[in-house]
């Protein structure tokens, strides 16, 4: 048996990146060329999966709009000598089938999860934050590692996790690790601790293999104050029940870019844009020369 499931959330709110998000998905703003779903949906075919389930919810119209044949698209770019552009709409055939639920209301990544349980049933799943991109315009292949993972050690669930910066730690979910190897057991984990209270600097980093048993315990969790039901608390429920949670350190390649607030979405979309074989380098020189008439 192998994992084919991928269920992508993409119905928050986005309330950080107002304006910019008022009528429009986070998950569809533009890192470098591409939307940032876009990229995730690219990592997942990579990985092997085949199938996938967008957790949607109002005004993301736009992500299935994106996702699907555009013929009178491609026939005015034929009709109008533009064929050089067709290669732009080339991910459209990805061999990908695509599913998608509504999260009524937006109570947490816990709750969107919850939305996926018709569609995965008794199989385990994986999960991929539609705001989060992994790797720098190269495959990540920790999806992949993630499913042998859960194929050779049978936990209830595993994790991807990345080593952050202090001022980063009250932003994520960060793990108690059991050991320093790159595959180890979760002791504990916390949603947003403060820098003091955290068990590391250990930061959940946006895809999971799950078991059907997280459906039970997303049931089980309890609202946070902000009325959120955290995907976090659900896997410590897990935990105290007893469930094998396994982590696994991402390397430095599969370096996590978090599309969830303003310093981290300018920060991806420059790497990106410098990145970029056509204009990567135009824009450094546009940016030294800048900031020599800063100096
Ligand atoms: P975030 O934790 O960044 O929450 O979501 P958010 O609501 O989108 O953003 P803010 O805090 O208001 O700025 C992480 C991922 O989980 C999805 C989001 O779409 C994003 O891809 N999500 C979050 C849901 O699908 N439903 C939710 O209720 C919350």
């Amino acid at each position: 048996m192998d994992i084919k499931s991928a269920v992508v959330p993409v119905a928050g709110l986005g309330t950080r990146l107002l304006p910019a998000t008022k009528s429009q998905p986070k998950e569809m703003l533009p890192v470098g060329k591409k939307p940032v779903v876009q990229y995730v949906v690219e990592e997942l075919e990579a990985n092997g999966i085949k199938q996938i389930l967008f957790v949607t919810g109002k005004s993301k119209t736009s992500i299935e709009n994106h996702f699907d044949f555009d013929h009178e698209l491609t026939r005015h770019l034929r009709e109008t000598g533009k064929e050089e552009l067709l290669p732009e709409l080339e991910y459209e055939r990805m061999r990908l089938q695509f599913f998608f639920a509504r999260q009524r209301k937006q109570k947490g990544l816990g709750d969107a999860v919850m939305c996926a349980q018709h569609f995965t049933k008794d199989s385990p799943f994986v999960v991929a934050l539609g705001d989060s991109i992994l790797g720098l315009n190269a495959p990540s292949w920790a999806v992949k590692k993630l499913v042998d993972i859960y194929m050779q050690n049978g936990p209830a669930c595993v994790i991807a996790v990345e080593e952050v910066d202090p001022e980063k730690i009250p932003s994520y979910g960060i793990v108690q690790p059991g050991d320093d190897r790159e595959v180890f057991r979760i002791l504990d984990l916390v949603e947003k601790p403060s820098v003091e209270q955290a068990p590391s600097n250990l930061a959940i980093a946006a895809r999971y293999v799950f078991s059907p048993s997280i459906y039970g315990a997303i049931a089980q969790t309890l609202p946070d104050p902000g009325g959120e039901i955290q995907l976090t608390d659900a896997i410590r429920l897990l935990l105290e029940k007893g469930e094998k949670v396994l982590g696994l350190r991402l390397s430095s390649q599969d370096r996590r870019y978090d599309i969830g607030n303003f310093q981290s979405y300018f920060e991806a979309f420059l790497e990106f844009a410098l990145s970029d074989p056509e204009l990567g380098n135009q824009l450094r020189r546009y940016i030294r020369e800048h900031l020599r008439e800063d100096c």
